[in-house]
């Protein structure tokens, strides 16, 4: 039986399906067999993300629809056999979707799969619901701002009402320098106000915006090394930190600093 995990967060544009995605291609890369599923039924852009827009001739609502088989609806990845993406498809036609179509659908791939990364909508309302429904474990990804915090928290409260058994939470777009000058909030800060188990940390990072699956293998990029670090507190239970401080310490790094907040 494979491992749901549903990235959530509340608050919209914090990064879920930039981690699905990373964390999918990380995984991946260490033979596991990963499913990425796009349940942002509608706003779907996870084809989009993974390079795979194109290839993608059925959805799962095709599925739904009995239109296609679900191994036939699972897009190949170019760069890691292992990794799949299924897609949702837009709402662009009349159809009520059942959660229970979904769970079945979700079902099936436990079967094929070691990891089920599902990407969920921003928000807490029908689609949060369906695609929490469908997991077992949660990532609930905030960035390191008060109102993505909030958010954040209030969807771990909603959490507690569905049988998820693993609750991380997740810091994307951490800025280094900031934190440094105590002008973000760090780990410990964000931690003790959510108040599950820390999961990762990544920085904020340009690669984020056009990360491509070979790219990951680039160990001078600062998000890879902070995927990797997630994927394997994910595996192991750890809680090893990517410190995004590092380089912004000591009197070099001060003037880092300096000139990073002068651009
Ligand atoms: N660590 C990062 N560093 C820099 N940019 C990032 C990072 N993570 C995400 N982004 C950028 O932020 C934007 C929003 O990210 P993403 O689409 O993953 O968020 P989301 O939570 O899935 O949004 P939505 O709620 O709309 O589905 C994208 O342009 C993405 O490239
Ligand atoms: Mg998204």
């Amino acid at each position: 039986m494979g491992r749901a995990i549903v990235m959530t967060s509340g608050k919209g544009g914090v990064g879920k399906t930039t981690v699905t995605a990373n964390l999918g291609m990380h995984l991946a890369s260490r033979n596991y067999r990963v499913c990425l599923v796009d349940m942002d039924i509608g706003l779907n852009n996870l084809d989009v993300v993974m390079n795979m827009e194109d290839r993608v001739v059925y959805t799962m609502l095709d599925v739904i629809e009995k239109k296609c088989r679900l191994k036939e609806a699972l897009v190949q990845d170019d760069y890691y056999p292992l990794l799949y993406l299924l897609s949702s498809g837009g709402l662009n036609r009349n159809l009520t979707i059942q959660l229970s179509e979904i769970k079945n659908i979700v079902n099936e791939l436990h079967t094929m799969f070691d990891f089920i990364l599902i990407d969920c909508p921003a928000g807490i309302d029908a689609g949060f619901k369906r695609a929490v429904s469908c997991a077992d474990e949660a990532l609930v990804i905030t960035t390191p701002h008060l109102s993505s915090i909030r958010d954040a928290d209030k969807v771990i409260t909603i959490l507690s009402s569905f049988n998820i058994t693993n609750k991380h939470f997740v810091i994307n777009r951490a800025r280094g320098d900031l934190i440094q000058d105590k002008l973000m909030f760090d780990v410990h800060d964000i931690g003790r106000t959510l108040n599950i188990e820390f999961g990762g940390v990544i920085p904020e990072d340009d690669n984020a915006i056009t990360n491509t699956s070979d790219k990951i293998k680039n160990n001078k990029i600062a998000l890879n090394r902070a995927f990797d670090i997630l994927t394997e507190n994910i595996l192991t239970g750890k809680k090893k930190l990517f410190d995004c401080t590092f380089k912004y310490r000591g009197l070099l790094g001060s003037i880092k600093r300096i000139l990073k907040r002068s651009i």
